[in-house]
Formats: structure tokens, sequence, C-alpha cells
């Protein structure tokens, strides 16, 4: 995936060990076999700018929050979950595997989701809001007719998206093609189709913007394009149409 380091690697021990005993029934202590695996746990990202650099669109008091609560919350519930995974493949105990997927998918997909989030913003004086060149922007073109239609869409997607989730600018791996997608709390864009790959995500939950802007997510939503990192969804389109 193109974006910033998401896992860091912490070694869980999960030894077992095991003593055969001989013919005479003494234990051969010299053979033990140990079993170790490893498991790689996911670790909050550092955010590329400060948490206030997004004012006036973003606050600082949202990003700081949504950064270190929110998607730290998503992170260590995530690991928790793979922790009982392993244990419970490790004790073949199908139930428990089966019991953990939701766990997995709501806190991992909230991890993924963030991840992606907070590379699509970007301080406007650094180049957040510049529209996109070259081809992306002539896919835009192409698919929406233009840049204010797409944005229309997305915003209009966007905030009638019941309860909580994203509003995605999406690529299809498969047919180059561009849409707009939405999807339902933490659920990721991989869960629409396996070729779609995240250009642009917005999060439409209320915690991204209730503090400055209410209950009035349109208000969010046509705001937001000014701190929108075109860049980053253009080099995710170039590598993915090369
Ligand atoms: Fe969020």
């Amino acid at each position: 995936m193109a974006f910033r380091t998401l896992l860091a690697k912490k070694t869980l021990a999960l030894a077992s060990s095991f003593a055969p005993v001989s013919a005479s029934g003494d234990r051969w202590l010299g053979a033990s076999l140990h079993r170790v695996r490893t498991l790689t746990v996911a670790s909050l990202p550092d955010l590329p700018y400060d948490y206030g650099a997004l004012e006036p669109i973003i606050s600082g008091e949202i990003m700081k929050i949504h950064h270190q609560k929110h998607h730290q919350t998503y992170i260590t519930n995530y690991n928790n979950a793979l922790e009982k995974l392993d244990a419970a493949i490790a004790k073949g105990d199908a139930s428990a595997v089966v019991q953990l997927q939701s766990a997995i998918k709501f806190n991992g997909g909230g991890h993924v989701n963030h991840t992606i989030f907070w590379q699509n913003l970007k301080p406007t004086n650094e180049g957040g809001g510049e529209p996109p060149h070259s081809t992306l922007g002539w896919a835009i073109d192409t698919n929406f007719g233009s840049l204010e239609a797409l944005i229309q869409k997305m915003n209009a997607e966007g905030a009638a998206l019941q309860g909580s989730g994203w509003v995605w600018l999406a690529l299809d791996k498969g047919s180059k093609k561009l849409s707009v997608e939405t999807t339902a709390n933490q659920d990721p864009l991989v869960t629409k189709g396996a070729t779609l790959v995240p250009l642009l995500g917005i999060d439409v939950w209320e915690h991204a913007y209730y503090l400055q802007y209410k209950n009035v997510r349109p208000d969010y939503l046509k705001s937001v394009w000014k701190v929108i990192n075109w860049k980053y969804a253009s080099e995710v389109y170039d590598k993915e149409t090369a």
C-alpha cells in the first residue's frame, strides 16, 4: 500500500516447549523443541504536519483528539484482537476465530482508513487544496466532467451517508476507472471491491468535525477541500496505473 509505515514489529513470545520422554522413562532434556511465532502489530503513525497546521479548516483540537485518541483506540483494539486471534488459532478454536472477525474488521479498518486520511490532508501553505494536474486531473475530467463535479458528488454522497462512515475517490486497478464510493462505519474501501484503490478518503464520522462544525456535516465537507493533498492522490494514481 502506498502510504507511510503502517506497522511496527513487535515480537510476542508465544513459545511452547516439548520435552519427549525416552524409552527408559527419563526426560530427554537436551531435545526440547521450541515453537516460537511472531505477530506483527500496528502502531500509531506520526502525522506529517503539526496538529494546528490545518487551521482554520480543521482545528488543532480536533486533529489532536482524532489522532491521539480515536486512531490510537482503533490500533489498541486491533492489536488486542490480533493477540486473541493468534491464541485462538494456536488452540484450534474455530468458534473464537470467527467471533473475532468483526473486531478485526472494525478496528483494523479504522487503522487503515485513518492512516490514509492523514496523508490525504495537507496544510494550505504547503500545497493543500491545490488541484491535481496531469494524469489524475485528466482522469477526473474524463470520469466526472470536472474537478468541481467530482467534489459536488463526493460532498453529496458524504452528506447523505447515514450514520458514520467514509466517502472515497477510488481507482479500479483493473479497469483504470475512477469512481466515488462510500463505506459504512470503519469498513475500508477494499470491502467494496478487491481491485479498488483509495486515492482519497474523507472521514465523515462526527469525531472528524463536530467540535468545530457541530452537526453540520455539509459545511465540513465544503471546507475540507481547502486542505486536500491532491499530490498524494496523484502519486498513488500514477503508481497504480503505470
Ligand atoms: Fe476518524
